[in-house]
């Protein structure tokens, strides 16, 4: 943490997007303006791919041509994000250095014509990367329309270029201290892997066969706080002109090329870009997930900074957004606590790779049934304006951890069916179909006050938090382990004894093997799943599929077993006498773990605090501050019980004891006052 977020004036919930009118002439910027003002829009982001035009050549920095949009916006009182163009260096760049361009991990070295092509251990990028960036901060700190900062785009590059090897070296020298210590912390004695000095350490550039998993974690590492570094640099030479103004750098969800986690204290607001795919029926729960996240990293509301008002070009086939599937899309980010809507990008692209990636000013014009649903955007939003600034902590905390990520994923584990993200879904989804409120955490945040928290799968747990973890169950918190949980220690080696090895006392069971189940990942190749006859409670019967462990039971009690397979028997789900520390050994199927998971947040007084009374299938129901977010995903009409009497805040409309909410209809309830 760099001090205190600075956070952007109150404005409601924001609304705009992308906006490159350098793409344009100017009597195209005006037109705009105009239509941006009729569709509601209030903030746009500017500047994002700008350096070749604002930096024609080395130090010629032509500005007028910025002046001249930003004055126009803020004539027509819209705001602006400003950003640093550092995402994509002009052609200039790589004649000047080539070797400011990335090197993949096969050790070529990638060409310009694309964009972020740079090498984040480039001296030359990282000059000529602050230099414009003060030119920039210089020229429109003081400008009206500037509300915030955008440092550079959706930063994730990695380079495998002998200049990041460098700098890795230097990263591993400040974790180890000595090359002895780096032996030992990784285990180099296998493969005769094992380094005399620091020169012999370089990236994990491709080899004739597996890497060893410490150094491809440990770059991972790097690569992420290369990235992050380069950030800083960025925003503290804006703050050497603005110490005033936010600065943030749009995320990319649970992307896996940075640790987030690490970089969040250093935004001013948490921002995040996020393209659920409209024809994926999963896509509604993962975004919900995704949103959750950027709350909990912000620890209050943040900004959804990108998505698409229709179709993206990016994917092999890319289906378009309904009206309707538009409207829950951007109507979720804000259940989920955003507080504001921006879409890449303003006016639809007639070139580059982008040309086929929907605007909200599509080429077809204003006069369409996009541009009429991005109107009314616009006013659904105005009428929650409300809304903005309101948070609240959840009772449910999900632990995810990149590093933990990152190691569970390399290769030559017992299975690479078991998936994290998949299994944090997994565990997510029985909360978002009930309407209980998710944070996701982290093992070393402070968990006090959640009544239940849930590591899905949290492979790699640093020694430090294991012990946070056992604090929070001996002062009183409940925790639920999955698969392959806590298996290796921070710097991915395997603790050896028994499994989870840090939580074997609490727990009462000890793990000896793992166990995955023959016939892969497939829902077919599934082993019965039996509650065990003397636990007090009954999670029912089903199936799992996957992946299974060797466990012996001690003090614990057993809560399920399995029932077939070279498993049969065996127990599946165990527990602490005292119901405070859980463990799953498989992945069961949905309805069963469904089961246990609610079974567990009633025992622990968990409850979604919704004026609705029952959720029914298929409709999302999320609760943000004083209102709930109702969206219908099924083809029919629904009627949705409630408690008592609620106003739609979108159409003004009175409910009594049911709400109808039409096919892929969204209301918004807030409960009227009695
Ligand atoms: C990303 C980028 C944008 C644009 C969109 C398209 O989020 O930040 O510049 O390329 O993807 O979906
Ligand atoms: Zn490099």
């Amino acid at each position: 943490m760099t001090g205190a977020r600075r956070a952007l004036p109150a404005r409601g919930l924001r609304y705009g997007g992308d906006y490159n009118p350098e793409q344009w002439d100017r009597a195209t910027w005006r037109e705009d303006v105009a239509a941006m003002r009729a569709a509601g829009v209030t903030t746009v982001t500017v500047g994002v791919f700008s350096w070749a035009l604002l930096e024609p050549e080395p130090d010629r920095v032509e500005t007028a041509w910025l002046d001249e949009v930003l004055d126009l916006l803020h004539g027509a009182g819209i705001e602006v994000d400003l950003a640093t163009p550092t995402a994509s260096p002009p052609p200039w760049l790589a004649r000047l250095d080539p070797e400011t361009l990335p090197v993949d991990a096969s050790g070529h070295r990638l060409h310009h014509g694309s964009r972020t092509h740079f090498c984040p251990s480039s001296p030359t990028y990282r000059e000529r990367a602050l230099a414009i960036t003060r030119a920039v901060a210089r020229r429109w700190a003081a400008h009206p329309a500037v509300v915030m900062w955008h440092v550079n785009n959706e930063l994730g590059t990695t380079c495998w270029c002998p200049r990041c090897g460098e700098a890795f070296r230097g990263w591993l020298r400040a974790r180890y201290g000595s090359v002895e210590a780096l032996d030992a912390a990784w285990g180099t004695a296998v493969w005769s892997q094992r380094y005399a000095r620091w020169e012999e350490v370089a990236p994990p550039l491709r080899a004739p066969y597996l890497l060893h998993p410490a150094h491809t974690l440990d770059y991972r590492r790097f690569a992420s706080d290369a990235l992050l570094a380069l950030y800083r640099a960025e925003r503290d030479a804006i703050r050497e002109v603005d110490a005033v103004r936010p600065v943030t750098t749009n995320l990319m969800g649970f992307f896996g090329g940075a640790d987030y986690r690490s970089w969040a204290g250093d935004l001013d607001v948490i921002s995040d870009d996020s393209y659920p795919d409209p024809a994926d029926p999963g896509s509604p729960v993962r975004a919900a997930l995704t949103h959750d996240l950027m709350r909990s990293l912000a620890d209050g509301p943040w900004l959804l900074m990108e998505q698409a008002v229709g179709a993206v070009s990016w994917r092999p086939h890319n289906v378009p957004k309904t009206t309707a599937v538009m409207r829950q899309d951007a109507l979720r980010a804000v259940a989920h606590g955003a507080d504001g809507v921006l879409s890449f990008q303003w006016r639809a692209s007639p070139a580059g790779p982008e040309r086929f990636h929907s605007a909200m000013v599509p080429h077809a014009g204003t006069g369409t049934r996009l541009h009429r649903a991005v109107q009314q955007l616009g006013r659904d939003l105005a009428a929650l304006a409300d809304v903005a600034g309101t948070h609240e902590r959840a009772e449910v905390a999900l632990l995810h951890d990149w590093p933990s990520r990152w190691a569970a994923e390399e290769p030559a584990t017992p299975s690479e069916h078991l998936r994290v993200l998949p299994q944090l879904e997994a565990w997510y989804r029985p909360f978002w179909e009930t309407g209980v409120g998710v944070d996701v955490r982290h093992p070393g945040d402070d968990l006090e006050g959640y009544r239940l928290v849930l590591a899905p799968q949290l492979y790699l747990l640093t020694d430090d938090d294991a012990a946070r973890l056992r604090r929070y169950v001996t002062d009183g918190g409940c925790l639920a382990l999955g698969p392959f949980s806590a298996v290796a220690d921070g710097n991915a080696r395997v603790r050896t004894g028994p499994f989870p090895a840090p939580f074997t006392d609490l727990l009462g069971a000890e793990g000896e093997e793992w166990w995955p189940l023959p016939g892969g990942g497939g829902d077919d190749d599934t082993v019965g799943l039996v509650p065990d006859p003397a636990s007090p409670e009954d999670v029912g019967s089903g199936t799992a599929r996957t992946w299974a462990e060797v466990l012996r039971p001690t003090h614990g009690v057993v809560v399920a077993r399995f029932d077939g397979g070279d498993v049969d028997g065996l127990p599946a789900l165990v527990r602490s006498r005292d119901d405070r520390l859980h463990y799953l050994a498989t992945i069961p199927d949905d309805v069963l773990l469904r089961r246990w998971l609610l079974g567990l947040a009633e025992r622990r007084g968990v409850a979604p605090r919704l004026p609705v009374a029952a959720v029914p299938a298929g409709v999302e129901v999320a609760r943000r501050g004083p209102v709930t977010f109702v969206l219908n995903h099924r083809r029919t009409a629904v009627e949705v019980p409630v408690r008592t009497p609620c106003l739609d805040l979108l159409d003004g409309v009175e409910h009594q004891a049911r709400v109808p909410v039409p096919p892929g209809g969204t209301v918004v309830l807030r409960e009227a006052l009695t």
